[in-house]
């Protein structure tokens, strides 16, 4: 077999043979196919995607590449849970806590920010003192005491996908349907849970930019979920507007907090108990309707927040940041972003992606895979999509510790937030639920 014949026949639109597809991929990780010939694949297969049989047989392929992971060790349903990436998005660490208190295990292995979005690994890293790599035997330790333990992903989950991922992001072929699928499906698959939730986003924060695309992502993973003999739902959730008020590591901590004391911003706050009402639901812990009052009521009552004191205190992290937030160390710097243009009106539309950029140049993501994370950088947003705005508000502020951050971001923030005399229409937090052989849409 030589790579440069599948790579013709991919450019041609033709079907890959499943055997075609393990040699690429299995020859890509060894080293024998190199990153010139994979990147000629990856734009073949963006610009003429794959069928559903290559998908799940790439799928299976990039999982087996690495570590199977076995939690039959962990007593219970273990439920997974897995957003395709945005801005603000920092529903893992409100929504674990709340099914672990249901008695649903999370032994979860989180992502770093990738390019415009945040990753809940370095969130979590702003917690003084918190780790995030175990061995195998300290993380299930930690998920059999506590119920929940959110770690990085080990060096060896899915290293085809690491590789790949990495390829991606430099050629410009992240936003594909087939390789999305096939990147967090390979990934879950490894990772070993029962049952797998999927938060899809959509809008111009997410890598799904319209709501379409989405679904049939959505539908591609549920599927290849399904097949390998996992309870899979997605849901499609809204990425035109960052979620919560938040963005930036332990800003981000901040509002998990917020939240979780049932003081959150009310999108994130909403979609928190969606997805873990999802999440109860997939564990067998009632209908969807039982669930989400589940999830409203641990959010109540207290049970959530004190799950997450657990797990920050078994991760070795510093449990006086969560009890009192204020103790997060400032920003040496900060910059209001005020409304000077002399209009009334609304704010009308947030390039969310552009907010997100804005949020890396302040320094809480990185530029290059070496760069040190600023963890107190960020924006705070004070005013969103609908709400009404005059000359003289302050839209938002930027924090930093490097003031020489604080021009390009003010720039890209502005131009990432438009004004309009009408106010604009209100779009749903949720968009679709799918599951198999189901789509409701709301
Ligand atoms: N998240 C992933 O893990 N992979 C993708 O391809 C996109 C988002």
């Amino acid at each position: 077999m030589r790579m440069y014949d599948i790579i013709h026949k991919k450019r041609n639109n033709e079907e890959l043979t499943n055997e075609e597809i393990e040699y690429m991929i299995n020859h890509y990780v060894s080293g024998e196919i190199p990153d010139y010939q994979m990147s000629a694949m990856l734009m073949a297969i963006y610009f003429n995607g794959m069928n559903d049989r290559e998908i799940s047989t790439m799928t299976n392929v990039m999982a087996q590449s690495g570590d199977m992971v076995d939690l039959s060790s962990i007593d219970g349903i273990k439920v997974d849970k897995h957003s395709t990436g945005g801005v603000g998005d920092k529903t893992t660490l409100i929504i674990a806590p709340i099914v672990a208190y249901y008695g649903v295990k999370v032994a979860k292995m989180s992502g770093r920010g990738l390019g415009h979005t945040g990753g809940t690994v370095d969130k979590m890293e702003a917690i003084p003192g918190l780790k995030t790599n175990f061995s195998q035997e300290e993380f299930f330790d930690i998920v059999n005491k506590t119920g929940i333990s959110v770690i990085g992903q080990s060096g060896n989950l899915a290293p085809a996908d690491k590789k790949l991922y990495a390829l991606r992001d430099v050629t410009a072929t992240v936003e594909s349907i087939p390789l999305i699928a096939a990147s967090i499906m390979s990934k879950k698959l490894a990772a070993g849970s029962d049952c797998i939730l999927l938060d899809v986003k959509t809008g111009s924060g997410a890598f799904m930019k319209t709501l379409d695309d989405s679904i049939s992502l959505a539908e591609k993973m549920v599927a290849i979920g399904e097949n390998c003999g996992k309870k899979t739902v997605a849901l499609i959730t809204d990425m035109d507007i960052p979620l919560g008020n938040n963005i930036g590591n332990s800003l981000e901590i901040k509002e998990v907090v917020d939240t979780l004391n049932g003081k959150g911003p009310k999108d994130l706050t909403e979609i928190c108990i969606k997805l873990a009402g999802n999440m109860l639901y997939l564990a067998n812990k009632g209908s969807i309707e039982d669930c989400e009052k589940m999830a409203k009521d641990a959010i109540e009552n207290g049970y959530a927040i004190n799950k997450l004191i657990e797990m920050v205190e078994a991760q070795g992290g510093d449990i006086d940041y969560i009890k009192n937030p204020d103790k997060f160390e400032k920003s040496k710097y900060s910059l209001d972003i005020i409304l000077e243009d002399n209009i009334d009106g609304y704010i009308g539309s947030m390039n969310t992606e552009g907010l997100g950029i804005a949020s890396t140049m302040l320094g809480a993501g990185r530029e290059t895979k070496d760069d040190d994370i600023d963890f107190s950088a960020g924006i705070i947003l004070n005013k969103k999509v609908g709400d009404k705005v005059k000359t003289g508000d302050v839209l938002c502020t930027l924090y930093t510790n490097d003031e020489k951050r604080l021009e390009n971001a003010k720039n890209k923030v502005k131009s990432s937030i438009s004004i309009t005399k009408d106010m604009p229409k209100k779009l749903p937090l949720i968009f679709a639920r799918v599951e198999k052989n189901n789509i409701e849409k709301f």
